[in-house]
């Protein structure tokens, strides 16, 4: 994310969608979207989350962009001030600043993996082994190594935040993700060619509608909002950061193009491997981590593809949690007056708060406390993706298609178009009807009020 202090846009319209991908592309690519559609039974959950993705995260993305250009104000502020006179929606703003300290909760666990791997890959690479799930195992359900991990992933984001360096990093993250890109068609081609292989692509695309229960709905509906960044103002931030020629419903649609195929290509990594060397899909969230450094195995220079895959995976992820933390901070910077390093650091103790308990739930030292019936890792993790992101999407489509008069919407919205094209029509009406109607049913499933599935 920009700097939180002065209303500079993005140069460009490729430096929009560049900015805008980096924030989406993340460890919900290549960690949480395979991780799900395994324990949420393969391709019906994939059909789920392709069609959130295009009826429910391209409108209210759209919303986001609309309301963050419009007004030029980091998200809180922007969502009290775009309804005169009804403060009650700055409370997305508030929740948002919730939805992303939870989310780092869990968000450094993972990646404190990822940063592991980076240095367990190049041990293996150098005396000639192979990681093994065993190695998951003993890292993820540890105690001091971890935590350790976890403080290190903590401690470097914060200084970048603190240095007021997060434009410099995200330039470097932007240069990287083409790489991450063709090392996944790498792994993709590798995945493949290992015998049934195919099985792992069956799993991911041809759907067995007898899985889509009311909670592969929810989990499919949250992927969508965490995977775009969308319902916590992290989109918001980023609108009013948008030049002003910025075609806004084109815009979201490549983001979401971009960030779906990155998903799809890790997945197809993934699944095959699992078939082909019979491990289980609903593997949890150690998935990717057992399967990667199996699909490189036994390939010539596999040892270091790997460790060239988790350090690509580890700067992706950085990106993210810049965007991620960048939410609190640019609040308190601007609201508190705090100067950036207090500003990062009261942020980190909160989110180190919590992540410690989030790790330490893998751990035997918190494994059997449960609130309902969650650990605290999954607790975060649902909190935040299937109440919290989805919730906070509702109020924002609501804001977007019902109190935001019609005009000023599309004026924003079709900027660039010198009339309103086609799809400005129809995202207007998704907004409006489709959207806040999807969203709300699902949520109304899970609850046991409605029952869709
Ligand atoms: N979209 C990021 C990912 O998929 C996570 C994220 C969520 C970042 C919300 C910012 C806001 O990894």
């Amino acid at each position: 994310m920009s700097a939180p202090t002065g209303r500079d846009a993005f140069a460009s319209n490729l430096g929009a969608f560049a900015a805008t991908v980096g924030s989406a592309i993340g460890l919900g690519n290549i960690w949480k979207f395979p991780y799900l559609t395994g324990s949420n039974g393969g391709a019906a959950f994939v059909l789920t989350y392709l069609l959130a993705v295009a009826l429910v995260g391209i409108p209210v993305m759209a919303v986001e962009h609309v309301i963050g250009r419009k007004m030029r104000l980091n998200a809180v502020h922007a969502y009290r001030s775009v309804v005169p006179g009804q403060p009650f929606w700055s409370a997305i703003g508030w929740v948002g600043l919730v939805s992303a300290i939870l989310i780092m909760a869990f968000y450094t666990d993972v990646a404190g993996w990822v940063f592991a791997y980076v240095f367990k890959s190049l041990g293996a690479f150098v005396s000639g082994s192979t990681l093994t799930p065993e190695t998951f195992g003993a890292l993820a359900g540890g105690t001091w190594e971890p935590l350790f991990w976890q403080v290190a992933v903590l401690g470097l984001t914060m200084g970048i935040i603190a240095a007021g360096v997060s434009k410099g990093i995200e330039k470097v993250t932007k240069r990287l993700m083409p790489l991450l890109f063709v090392l996944l068609i790498v792994c993709d081609l590798r995945a493949l060619s290992l015998p049934g292989a195919f099985a792992g692509v069956e799993y991911l695309f041809a759907p067995d509608l007898s899985k889509l229960t009311g909670p592969v709905l929810l989990a499919a509906l949250g992927l969508a909002f965490f995977k775009l960044s969308l319902g916590m103002g992290t989109m918001t931030t980023y609108g009013s950061y948008l030049p002003e020629q910025t075609r806004i419903v084109p815009n979201a649609a490549r983001v979401a193009l971009a960030d779906t195929l990155v998903s799809l290509l890790a997945g197809l990594a993934v699944f095959p491997a699992v078939f082909a060397f019979g491990c289980t899909p609903a593997g949890g969230p150690g998935l990717l981590f057992n399967t990667i450094p199996l699909v490189f195995a036994k390939m010539p220079m596999g040892g270091l593809f790997t460790v060239l895959f988790f350090l690509l995976a580890a700067i992706a992820t950085i990106g993210a949690m810049v965007s991620l933390i960048e939410v609190p901070v640019a609040w308190l910077v601007e609201k508190g007056h705090v100067r950036r390093p207090v500003a990062a650091m009261i942020t980190g103790a909160f989110m180190l708060a919590l992540g410690v308990p989030a790790t330490l739930s893998q751990s035997p030292v918190l494994a059997d406390v449960k609130v309902f019936g969650m650990t605290f890792f999954d607790l975060f993790d649902f909190l935040s993706s299937n109440v919290f992101l989805p919730v906070g999407g509702l109020a924002i489509a609501i804001v977007g298609g019902w109190l935001v008069s019609r005009d000023a919407f599309k004026k924003e919205l079709n900027k660039g178009y010198a009339a309103e094209p086609w799809h400005g029509r129809a995202v207007y009406g998704f907004v409006r009807f489709v959207a806040p109607a999807l969203i709300l049913l699902i949520l109304l499933n899970s609850l046991g009020v409605l029952r869709l599935a």
